[in-house]
């Protein structure tokens, strides 16, 4: 069951990508320049139109990353891998919006309004000590933006309870406030393309393939509050209006060849050209002309005891506020994919694949591709082990804890655009 409130058991990414209609990234990472480490290692295994996003890179046209997190407890390296991604995103041109979540932690996780800031404040800490640019960063707590609240009462109207209850669940006895957390999400996802965030733009949200619902549901709204939709068709783009057809009458005077029928508009030429004629009359009427956002889908992170990492289990997970020491003793207790005995392991050897310390090493503390090959290499032919191998991160974590840490303490905030 994959929903963005519970994950429970292992997961089939690839079963996972063919039910919700993802993309592979791997059929897209050839033309990504200089993907990081959690692309090529298949960390970040799908995505929905990241083709956009990786064309605005490549033409240096304007476009924004952004995420949330939501302060129910402390930041782990769960919420580091996600950190890192809009990290990357903005040093690769993008401009980084990062949500705080305190209005979704106060009403699904019932966490007070104090809390939730005082929370919200240290994952705003945490990405900036690990490199987020003041240059480029819109960083806001959902209760003090108005354009998202403003947007999400916009984007219930077009919202039904029947879809919601089909997409995520929700029953009679949902309150009203948890029914508007899509919406909101929604508004998250969208509100960079809103005029006073300097317009339409591909926006990629970087995600755990949970928020794919919340995704799914910001692409169909990003559809409906438009006033023309496009579709391909040979030598063009076929144009609908779902406000009414006399809307499309305006297309004509764009410098198109156009035929005109009843329902829609058909005008030929460059599609590219086309769709941002037609988005740019949209915005002079007034509309919205959003481009549907794309995503990126990584793995989720394991618990230290396997299963799944969760909050509520201190156990399952190393928070970034972690004791140094207490985080490096985490690890030496965590669960590996070694044998039973010293003896087999030097035999069978290990399975790094079935290993959360492998994990770690991957998803964080070994940039080096050739570096990896050689702890996996190392694992399976039985010459590492399992001791050894655990100390060793044990004392990357350590080190890492103390020295993000120190650097936390010094962040200077004043440098942000921060919406508190
Ligand atoms: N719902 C997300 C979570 O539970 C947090 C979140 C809020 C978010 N708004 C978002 C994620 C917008 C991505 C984009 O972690
Ligand atoms: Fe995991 Fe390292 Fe043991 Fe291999 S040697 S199973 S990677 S802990």
């Amino acid at each position: 069951m994959i929903s963005p409130w519970e994950v429970e058991g292992i997961i089939d990414y690839d079963k996972l990508i063919k039910e919700f209609g993802m993309k592979p990234f791997s059929e897209l990472i050839d033309k990504v320049p200089n993907p990081n480490h959690l692309m090529r290692r298949g960390v970040i295994f799908g995505h929905r139109d990241y083709d956009r996003i990786v064309d605005a890179m490549v033409k240096g046209k304007p476009w924004a990353v952004m995420s949330g997190f939501m302060p129910s407890g402390l930041p782990h390296f769960g919420h580091k891998m996600t950190m890192d991604e809009i990290v990357w995103h903005q040093k690769m041109g993008g401009k980084a919006f990062v949500c705080i979540a305190d209005i979704e932690a106060h009403f699904v996780r019932d966490v007070g309004w104090g809390k939730a800031r005082e929370l919200g404040f240290l994952y705003i800490r945490s990405i900036v000590s690990l490199g987020l640019n003041p240059e480029n960063a819109v960083i806001y707590f959902q209760s003090a933006s108005d354009h998202v609240k403003n947007l999400a009462l916009e984007l219930s109207n077009e919202v039904n309870w029947s879809e919601l209850r089909a997409i995520y669940g929700f029953s009679s006895e949902t309150t009203i406030a948890r029914l508007l957390i899509p919406a909101i999400q929604a508004s998250d996802i969208l509100h960079p393309q809103l005029k006073d965030f300097n317009g339409p733009k591909p926006v990629v949200v970087p995600v755990g393939a949970d928020q794919d619902p919340h995704l799914r549901l910001a692409r169909d709204l990003a559809n409906r509050m438009n006033i023309f939709s496009f579709e391909k068709i040979d030598g063009g783009v076929r144009v609908r209006s779902r406000k009414g057809r006399e809307y499309l009458k305006a297309l004509k005077d764009l410098n198109f060849e156009c035929r005109v029928y009843g329902e829609h508009i058909d005008l030929f030429g460059d599609r590219e050209e086309i769709e941002n004629a037609v988005r740019e009359k949209e915005l002079e009427m007034g509309g919205y002309a959003f481009i549907p956002p794309s995503s990126t889908y990584h793995k989720f992170t394991t618990g230290l005891k396997g299963g799944k990492m969760s909050s509520s289990k201190p156990e399952s997970y190393i928070s970034l506020f972690e004791d140094p020491d207490e985080g490096a003793k985490k690890v030496m207790m965590a669960l590996t994919g070694g044998r039973a005995t010293a003896e087999e392991q030097r035999r069978y050897g290990g399975n790094p694949d079935n290993c959360v310390i492998f994990e770690l090493y991957s998803y964080h503390f070994v940039q080096d591709d050739r570096e990896l090959c050689e702890i996996r290499d190392s694992c399976r032919g039985g010459s590492l082990l399992c001791g050894r191998c655990k100390r060793i991160l044990a004392e990357r974590v350590r080190e890492f804890l103390r020295d993000f840490q120190e650097r936390v303490k010094s962040v200077d905030l004043d440098d942000f655009y921060i919406i508190k």
